[in-house]
């Protein structure tokens, strides 16, 4: 009787955190390709900074709280499927090497938005405007393949 109690709790908790993981891509996912294909182009045409600045403003605190969320529950769902990170390192299924592309692409984020947000942003004029689109495009492309390889998880593999 508690081994299926235990069991139901267990079921549960894994569904919340796939909620969580889900409603955290929608935000970091969705809030870089709001930026990346509205409020980009019209800064680019107007040469205007302030326009992403604005954009910053709001996301930048809601954004990072989204990737931190993704991190937490991305972790603690690998820990469900590897208890322990065992065997995790074996890539012996498609789970692990889906998983670990994802940490390759949570790397790649880390770097172009630390990179941006203290050596670009700070100093961001009409002139740096085109290096931080660069980092724009990039992170948003790591974004859209954070839940392309995420739904590949939940598929089975992609092909
Ligand atoms: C911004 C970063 C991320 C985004 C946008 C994202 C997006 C997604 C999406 C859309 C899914 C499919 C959910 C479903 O329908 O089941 C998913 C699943 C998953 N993600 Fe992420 N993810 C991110 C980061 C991470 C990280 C850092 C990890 C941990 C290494 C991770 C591990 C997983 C796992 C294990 C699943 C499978 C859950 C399942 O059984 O469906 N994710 N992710």
């Amino acid at each position: 009787m508690l081994f299926v109690h235990i069991h139901t709790c267990y079921q549960m908790l894994f569904k919340i955190l796939v909620i969580l993981h889900t409603l955290g891509a929608t935000v970091w996912t969705g809030g870089h390709l709001v930026l990346a294909v509205t409020v980009l182009p019209t800064a680019l045409k107007n040469r205007d900074p302030n326009r992403i600045h604005a954009f910053e403003s709001h996301f930048e605190g809601f954004g990072l709280a989204a990737l931190l969320l993704q991190t937490i529950t991305g972790l603690w769902l690998t820990w469900i499927y590897f208890p322990g990170f065992q065997n995790f390192l074996a890539f012996e299924s498609y789970l692990s090497i889906y998983i670990a592309f994802k940490l390759a692409l949570l790397l790649g984020t880390l770097a172009l938005a630390l990179h941006a947000r203290f050596f670009i942003i700070p100093k961001l004029t009409k002139e740096t405007l085109n290096s931080l689109a660069y980092h724009i495009v990039g992170v948003t492309t790591l974004a859209v393949l954070f839940v392309v390889m995420g739904a590949g998880i939940r598929l089975g593999g992609l092909t």
